[in-house]
């Protein structure tokens, strides 16, 4: 590794330190939360994630010349709305999985309405921190509301949904990329907006920002879609198989395999171009966004 490369390692060491900090300060309650809830809480947000969102969130703050430490509540946000939304994803109602990083779901772990309930208190609870964390009120309440439109009907949930219509069948590329453009691509998008609103981006700089979301957001979910199909159970830390087994569209089942590798090189090729604006401050974004391609878990 050369001195670079090194010193850029030893930096994300220490952000991804931040993170967990930040992610056990944002479960600090008051008395009125029931021990087995918080538990359960606990169990999901700090359980052995990748920690992509908050990345974005505290790379595109960086690119943009901003202060680390201003961004870490929006940081902690997008992970916790992440966690609720894997939680709720795992259900038997939904896709009904047992195995989340490399762990017992959180209802196996504990029960079905505590995980409702754990979801419901994630979602909750990152809009609480963004609201009292980021200051001043006015870029706090700009925040909250880009959160809570990716997170919405017509983003997240909307994409949770159309990919559960999904298992009985609409099966365009198009129709796919809607579907991930909002079940994953808008939480992906919307991280990188909160550490670029925090930053006081200009408008060039966001525009960039999302262009390098989009096409991450995309490539991102290409992969897995890849690993569910081809990546080996104990890296990955999630059941595989299980979205043909679900009849569920996909893209190597659009694509076929091979094309969809391709796919996942050429969205990231285009990501990594839409922030070469940057220069040097967006090294961590280029880092991640070859991460996401090479990823087997
Ligand atoms: C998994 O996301 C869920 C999808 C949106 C496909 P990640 O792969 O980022 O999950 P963790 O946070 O690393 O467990
Ligand atoms: C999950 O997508 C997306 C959200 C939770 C919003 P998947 O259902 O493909 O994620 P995994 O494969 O279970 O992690
Ligand atoms: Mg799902
Ligand atoms: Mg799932
Ligand atoms: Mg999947």
């Amino acid at each position: 590794m050369n001195v670079k490369a090194a010193a850029q390692s030893m930096h994300n060491q220490k952000l991804r330190g931040l993170i967990e900090d930040s992610l056990k300060s944002a479960l600090q309650f008051d008395s009125g939360c029931p021990a087995r809830l918080r538990e359960a809480m606990e169990y999901s947000l700090l359980a052995p994630g990748k920690r992509l969102r908050p990345q974005l969130v505290l790379f595109a703050a960086e690119a943009c010349g901003g202060a680390i430490r201003e961004a870490l509540p929006a940081a902690a946000a997008v992970e916790m709305i992440h966690a609720y939304s894997l939680v709720h994803d795992d259900l038997p109602a939904m896709d009904d999985d047992d195995l989340r990083r490399g762990r017992p779901t959180c209802h196996k772990q504990f029960d079905e309405a505590t995980a409702i309930l754990v979801g419901d208190a994630l979602l909750a609870r990152a809009f609480e921190v963004l609201a009292s964390k980021i200051q001043p009120a006015g870029r706090a309440a700009r925040c909250c509301a880009e959160l809570a439109s990716a997170a919405g009907a017509a983003k997240l949930v909307g994409g949770q949904a159309d990919d559960l219509d999904g298992e009985v069948g609409n099966d365009s590329l198009d129709q796919l990329e809607s579907i991930h453009r909002r079940k994953t691509g808008a939480l992906f998008r919307v991280s990188l907006r909160l550490g670029a609103i925090v930053a006081d981006a200009t408008p060039e700089q966001l525009a960039a920002l999302d262009s390098y979301g989009e096409h991450l957001g995309l490539a991102f979910q290409v992969v897995d879609d890849l690993l569910d199909v081809s990546g080996t159970e104990g890296e990955v830390g999630k059941r595989l198989g299980k979205d043909a087994e679900r009849g569920k569209t996909t893209y190597p089942s659009v694509l076929g395999i091979e094309a969809s590798r391709e796919r996942a090189e050429n969205l990231v090729e285009q990501a990594c171009e839409a922030i070469a604006c940057f220069g040097e401050s967006a090294a961590q974004l280029q880092e991640l966004a070859l991460f996401v391609q090479r990823r087997n878990k």
